[in-house]
Parts: structure tokens; sequence; C-alpha cells
């Protein structure tokens, strides 16, 4: 499949994790792809490795995010697709009892306010071309709850669910299509790290997902690249769900 071909992406958080497998993925089928990211090192190493440019961002400078577009424009002609991916989730981001004001803030800023700042300077270019797709990352904590809370993360999440479906239903007849993408827990090397130390935690989590085991990040990024694409043409404002069964489950398999 080559569903990329000539079409310049924009990935933040491109870096690692989700970010770097949906890189991959895109160049693989023809994508020229920018890769943003704070972290210089990782984000340049991802562009070479997929043949793409790096543009060091924070996407929480407005000036950074619009600087980041016009380049890829600039660079490549054109703006076709924006994956609006970069999040965090600190320690100190924990039940509403023990967080403070900072941390809220700090993940309100990468999670909800970069998506903010990257559609609102994505889009202009999307209108002037009349067509664009434009992905952002939420999570399914966005449409479930935790007991294990990370307040600001699911609030931050919701968000960026809301913020979409209405910039979906805003831009629908500009030939943009605006989708979030709300990948259930992934296999990162944090993950696997922190449940190796504490099986319990990692029990805990996965009696909830119908499909037993967590998801590979190539799996997201096959998600990824099927919204992003025309394969997806009438799908737009949409929350969707690429989580293993735990949104629709109430007894999981033995
Ligand atoms: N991993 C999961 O289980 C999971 C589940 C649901 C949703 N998500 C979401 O998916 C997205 C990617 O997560 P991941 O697991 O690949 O994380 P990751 O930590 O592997 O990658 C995130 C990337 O974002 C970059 N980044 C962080 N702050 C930034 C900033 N201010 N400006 C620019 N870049 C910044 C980091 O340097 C890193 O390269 C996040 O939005 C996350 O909330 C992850």
């Amino acid at each position: 499949m080559q569903r990329f071909d000539g079409r310049v992406v924009v990935i933040t958080g491109g870096g690692s994790g989700i970010g770097l497998a949906t890189a991959r993925r895109l160049a693989s089928e023809g994508a020229k792809v920018v890769i943003a990211d704070i972290d210089a090192d990782a984000g340049k190493a991802a562009a070479d490795e997929v043949g793409g440019e790096f543009v060091a961002t924070d996407v929480t400078s407005e000036e950074q995010v619009e600087a980041l577009f016009q380049t890829a424009v600039d660079r490549f002609g054109s703006l076709d697709v924006a994956f609006n991916n970069a999040g965090i989730s600190p320690p100190e981001d924990d039940s509403i009892l023990t967080t403070g004001l900072d941390a809220w803030q700090k993940v309100q800023q990468v999670n909800l306010t970069s998506v903010y700042l990257c559609c609102k300077h994505a889009i202009p270019h999307m209108r002037r071309q009349g067509k664009g797709s434009i992905v952002n990352t939420a999570s399914f904590v966005a449409v479930m709850g935790a007991a294990t809370s990370q307040i600001s993360y699911t609030a931050s999440k919701g968000g960026v669910l809301a913020m979409t479906r209405e910039l979906g239903v805003q831009f629908a007849r500009e030939g943009i299509r605006v989708n979030a993408l709300c990948p259930g827990p992934v296999n990162t090397p944090l993950l696997r790290e922190l449940f190796a130390k504490d099986p319990e935690r990692a029990a805990r989590r996965l009696v909830h997902v119908p499909l037993g085991r967590f998801a590979e990040p190539e799996e997201i990024a096959a998600a990824v690249a099927f919204l992003a694409s025309d394969d997806a043409s009438f799908i737009t404002a949409s929350q969707f769900l690429v989580d293993g069964g735990i949104s629709g489950a109430y007894v999981t398999p033995l």
C-alpha cells in the first residue's frame, strides 16, 4: 500500500513510542514525514531513519508550533496530515487529593493546549488546499474512569476528545477530517519496566482487557495510517478506539 505517496505528514512526539511507530508506517507507505519533538536526539534519529525532516519543537509554544507547520509547507509544498500526538503522563499527576496545581497545569499544557495550538496552526494550511486530515491522540481514559487516577491526564484527554469532535464538525465541508485516536495501554519500555517490578499492578489492568495483552505501538500506528488516509474518507469527528476491547467489556474471558 502506498496511501501516502507524495503526502506531507507532521508527527508531534515522533521521536518515540506511538509517534515513532507511526513515522515508520507512514514513511513505508510513501509519506514525507516531518518529526517534531522536544527531544532533539530522538527526533533527529527518527527523521534520519525515515528519510524525513526534524523540526525541534516544544508543542506548548505557539511560536514554535506555528513555525513547525510553516516549515513543513515551505520544505515539502503542502500539509496533508497532522498527527498531534505528543503527550506526557508524569508520576506527580495522581489522585486529585495529592496532585498540585503545577502538575495539573503542566499536563494540561503538554496534552491539551498543544493540540489546540497544533490544530489552530495546521488548519489554515489545509483550508487553503481544500483538504487535510488531522488525528489527535486522546486515550481510552477519555471515555472511562480509572480508580488508579491520573486526574489531569484524564481530563486533558477528555478535552482532546471534545475539541476534536467540534473541529471535525466545523471543518467537515472544507475537506478537512479531524479524528481522535483513543489507544488502550501500549507496551512501551516504561510500562514494561513498571510492570516487571510490580506484576500485581500489571494483573490489575490486564484483567480488563478482553484481548488479554497490551497493544504494540505498531498496532496503534496501523490505526493512525487508516484514519489519516483516504480509506477513512467518510470518518470525521470520531473517537476511534484501539483498545483491545476494554471499553466494551463487562466480564472478560478467563
Ligand atoms: N503509551 C500508552 O499506553 C498510551 C495510551 C493511550 C494514549 N497514549 C498517548 O499517546 C501519545 C504518545 O505516547 P507514547 O506512549 O508514544 O509516549 P512516549 O513518551 O514514548 O513519546 C512521547 C514523545 O513526545 C515528546 N514530547 C513530550 N513533551 C513534548 C513537548 N512539550 N513538545 C514536543 N514533544 C514532546 C517526547 O519527547 C516523546 O518523544 C501521548 O499523547 C499519550 O498520552 C499513550
